[in-house]
Formats: structure tokens, sequence, C-alpha cells
């Protein structure tokens, strides 16, 4: 297993993202556990583009619980339809949300988080199984290309079930 990841210095979150899929693939090749390779996936996109808090939530019974993250402590429980990531469960259709505070039901577990992006992962039968958030300290920080980015990490996850 890779010990460290290789990106470019560069503010352009397109080309990491380019650079970091083919190693995360790598990483999580041959590994089987689930939250092994999504505690390592959440380490890589924090040291790779320094956000604020990374990580996922896995449905567990009728909730969403804390799973591997980055970043300062948070909620560790968030109902179906509940917050930004409830609402990405229910839907199942990811969102960028350019400043929490007009999202109604917005969950703040950290009041420094301003923008986020969340995304669903979908297991074998189509069902979704938890969800990737991503939170910035800064408002409106997240595009389609970061939209573009994760999802191709997620499919990555998807594939190593
Ligand atoms: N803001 C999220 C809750 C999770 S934390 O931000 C880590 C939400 O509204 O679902």
């Amino acid at each position: 297993m890779a010990e460290s990841i290789a990106f470019s210095k560069t503010s352009d979150r397109g080309i990491i993202y380019d650079e970091i899929a083919p190693q995360i693939e790598s990483l999580i090749a041959g590994e089987t556990d689930l939250v092994a390779n999504l505690a390592n996936i959440a380490a890589v996109l924090k040291e790779a583009f320094g956000f604020f808090w990374v990580g996922f939530y896995l449905r567990k019974e009728d909730q969403l619980v804390l799973g591997p993250f980055q970043g300062p402590l948070a909620c560790t429980r968030i109902d179906f339809g509940q917050g930004v990531c409830g609402h990405v469960y229910s839907t199942r259709e990811a969102i960028i949300v350019p400043d929490v505070e007009e999202f109604p039901g917005h969950i703040a577990c950290s009041s420094a988080s301003k923008s986020e992006i969340v995304l669903p992962l979908f297991d074998k039968s189509g069902e979704v199984f938890g969800v990737l958030d991503v939170d910035s300290d800064k408002l409106d920080d997240f595009s389609e290309t970061d939209l573009k980015g994760l999802h191709a990490i997620i499919k990555i996850v998807q594939r190593s079930l």
C-alpha cells in the first residue's frame, strides 16, 4: 500500500481530483473493509484540499450515523430527511449548498461551516447506504468541479463493494 499521495500544488481542484483518483483506486485495491477504505479516502481528501471537514455518514437502521471523517468533531446521528445529509439520503441526489444558512433544516455541527457539498453512495442493489459530506469554512466554496471529482471518487468506492 502507498504510504503517501502525490498531487500538484495548484488551486485548480480539477487537476488535483484527476491526480488523486487513480491513487485512491490503488489505495483501496485489495482491501475489502469499507470503513478502512472510507477512512483513508477522508484522509486523502483532507490532505489534498485542506477541506474544513470531510467524511461519511453511513445508514444504520433508520438513521445516518457518523462514519470515518477528518476535521472537527461532528454530530453523530442524522435522521433521514433532516439537514443536508438526510436530504441527500432521501432524494438520492447530490447537492451543493453555497450558503448553509439558506438551507432549511441545515444541521450546524460547527458554526464555522459556511458551505457544503453532499453526495449519495449507492450499493450494488441501487440503495443509498451513506453519504459523503464535505464542509467549507468559506461561502460558495464548491462547484461542478467538486461534484465531478467527488463523484469519480465515489464511483471507485462503489465498484469496490
Ligand atoms: N451539516 C450537515 C451535518 C453534518 S456536519 O456538517 C459534519 C447537514 O446539515 O446534514
